[in-house]
C-alpha cells in the first residue's frame, strides 16, 4: 500500500471536535441526561402519530423544497417563503449560512463562550475566528465586537440567549449594535432557545429582520418543540441571504418524517408551549435554589443554567455522574445544566447543594464560584 494519503484540506487541521454531551449513565439506580439542552418531555401524541403515518413512506426521497413546512412557517411568522430557508437543525442552516458568505481570507465574530460549533463550522468554511470575550457579566460584549470588525468581516453570530451562559441582550444595546455593522456584513441571530425567554425587552429577531436586510434569525425545532432527533432548524433572511441558503443546503437534507413531524408541532404550538411554560417554572425554581445555596449564577433566558466553577469543573461533573445526573463541563471554566424534568432538577439541586457545602468549607477551594 502507498504511504501517501489522498491531500486533504489544511482548514481542517487541528479542528475542535464538537463533543456532545454525555448520554445518562447507565447502570445506576436512576440515570437522568442534562448535558444537551433537550427537551424532557416525550414527544407529544398527536405529533407522533404524525410520524409514524410518515414513516411508512420513507422509500421516498423528502420533499425537497420543504413546502408544507415553509407556507406553515411562513403564516406564522408573516413573512414571504422566499424568505426562509431548512436545513438539518439549525446548525445545519448555520453552516449552510458560513458556506454562502465565507471562506479563506475572510473573518467570522462571536462572543466567546458561546455555541461550541461555530468555531468548528467557521474553520471548515476556511474562514478565522475572531473570538470576543463575554464580559464579567458573562454576556455579550457588543461594543468590543463591533470595534472587532474590520474590512475582512463576512459574518457575525449573536446567540440570544447565549449557550452555555443563557445570558441576553436587549433591545437597545443589540440596535445600537446593529447601527454600527457594515451593511455588507451579516449579523446572525441564533435563536435557539428563543421560547424560553420571558423578558420583554429581549426582542424578538423576526421583528428586528424585518427592519435591517442584514440580519437573519436562525430557528430551531430541537429546544421547545422536542423534536432534537428529527434535525430540522430553519433561517428567515432577506433576499439574497435566504436564497443563498438554499443553494448551499444539503440536497434532501430534510427528512420528512422531520418535516412533517414540525408542521404538526406548530399546529400543536399551544400544548408544547404550555410544556415551555413549565420548565420555565421548574428554571426558575433551579435558579433560585442555586442562590438560595451561596452560588453565583447568571440570570438565565433558556433551558439551562450556567456554573463558573473553574478549577472545580471536572470534579463536579463528576460528583454529579456518580449522583445519576449527567451535565456538560467545560473544564477549566464552567458547568452548564440543562433543566429537566422535576425529579432530575432536584436531584441536581441536591448534588449542587452538598458540593456547595463542601467549597464552603474548604478555604483552598478558590475555584468554586
Ligand atoms: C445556540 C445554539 N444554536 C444552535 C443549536 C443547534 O441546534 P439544532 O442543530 O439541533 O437545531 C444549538 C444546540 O445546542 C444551540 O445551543
Amino acid at each position: 500500500m502507498s504511504e501517501t494519503s489522498p491531500k486533504l484540506r489544511a482548514e481542517l487541521d487541528g479542528i475542535p471536535t464538537y463533543k456532545p454531551g454525555r448520554p445518562a449513565a447507565a447502570g445506576g439506580p436512576v440515570a437522568y441526561k442534562l448535558s444537551s439542552n433537550e427537551n424532557p418531555y416525550p414527544p407529544l401524541p398527536g405529533v407522533m402519530e404524525t410520524v409514524l403515518a410518515s414513516a411508512g413512506a420513507f422509500n421516498r426521497y423528502p420533499d425537497m423544497a420543504c413546502t408544507g413546512l415553509m407556507n406553515e412557517l411562513a403564516d406564522r411568522f408573516g413573512v414571504p417563503v422566499s424568505h426562509l430557508a431548512t436545513g438539518t437543525g439549525s446548525v445545519g442552516v448555520a453552516q449552510q449560512l458560513l458556506q454562502a458568505t465565507s471562506g479563506p481570507g475572510d473573518e467570522v465574530i462571536y462572543a466567546w463562550r458561546s455555541f461550541e460549533a461555530y468555531p468548528i463550522i467557521t474553520q471548515i468554511s476556511g474562514a478565522a475566528s475572531v473570538k470576543v470575550p463575554l464580559d464579567a457579566n458573562e454576556v455579550h460584549d457588543l461594543d468590543a465586537m463591533a470595534d472587532a470588525i474590520t474590512g475582512r468581516t463576512r459574518m457575525i453570530f449573536v446567540c440570544n440567549p447565549n449557550n452555555p451562559t443563557g445570558t441576553v441582550v436587549r433591545r437597545a444595546e443589540l440596535e445600537r449594535f446593529l447601527d454600527r455593522v457594515p451593511d455588507d456584513v451579516l449579523v446572525v441571530l441564533d435563536e435557539a432557545y428563543r421560547e424560553f425567554i420571558r423578558d420583554t425587552d429581549v426582542p424578538d429577531g423576526v421583528e428586528i429582520y424585518r427592519e435591517r436586510p442584514n440580519v437573519a434569525v436562525l430557528r430551531t425545532f430541537s429546544k421547545a418543540y422536542g423534536l432534537a432527533g428529527l434535525r430540522v432548524g430553519f433561517a428567515i433572511a432577506h433576499e439574497p441571504v435566504a436564497a443563498a441558503l438554499r443553494k448551499t443546503a444539503v440536497p434532501f437534507g430534510v427528512s420528512q418524517i422531520a418535516q412533517d413531524a414540525a408542521v404538526a408541532s406548530l399546529r400543536a404550538e399551544d400544548e408544547l408551549l404550555g410544556r415551555v411554560g413549565s420548565l420555565v417554572g421548574e428554571r426558575t425554581r433551579v435558579y433560585d435554589g442555586l442562590r438560595d445555596q451561596g452560588w453565583t449564577v447568571p440570570e438565565t433566558h433558556a433551558n439551562f443554567v450556567w456554573l463558573r466553577l473553574g478549577e472545580r469543573t471536572t470534579d463536579f461533573a463528576a460528583v454529579c455522574e456518580r449522583a445519576g445526573v449527567t451535565i456538560r463541563p467545560f473544564a477549566g471554566e464552567g458547568v452548564r445544566v440543562t433543566i429537566g424534568e422535576y425529579e432530575a432538577n432536584d436531584l441536581f439541586l441536591h448534588t449542587a447543594e452538598s458540593f456547595r457545602k463542601e467549597i464552603d468549607e474548604d478555604p483552598r477551594g478558590a475555584g468554586g464560584s
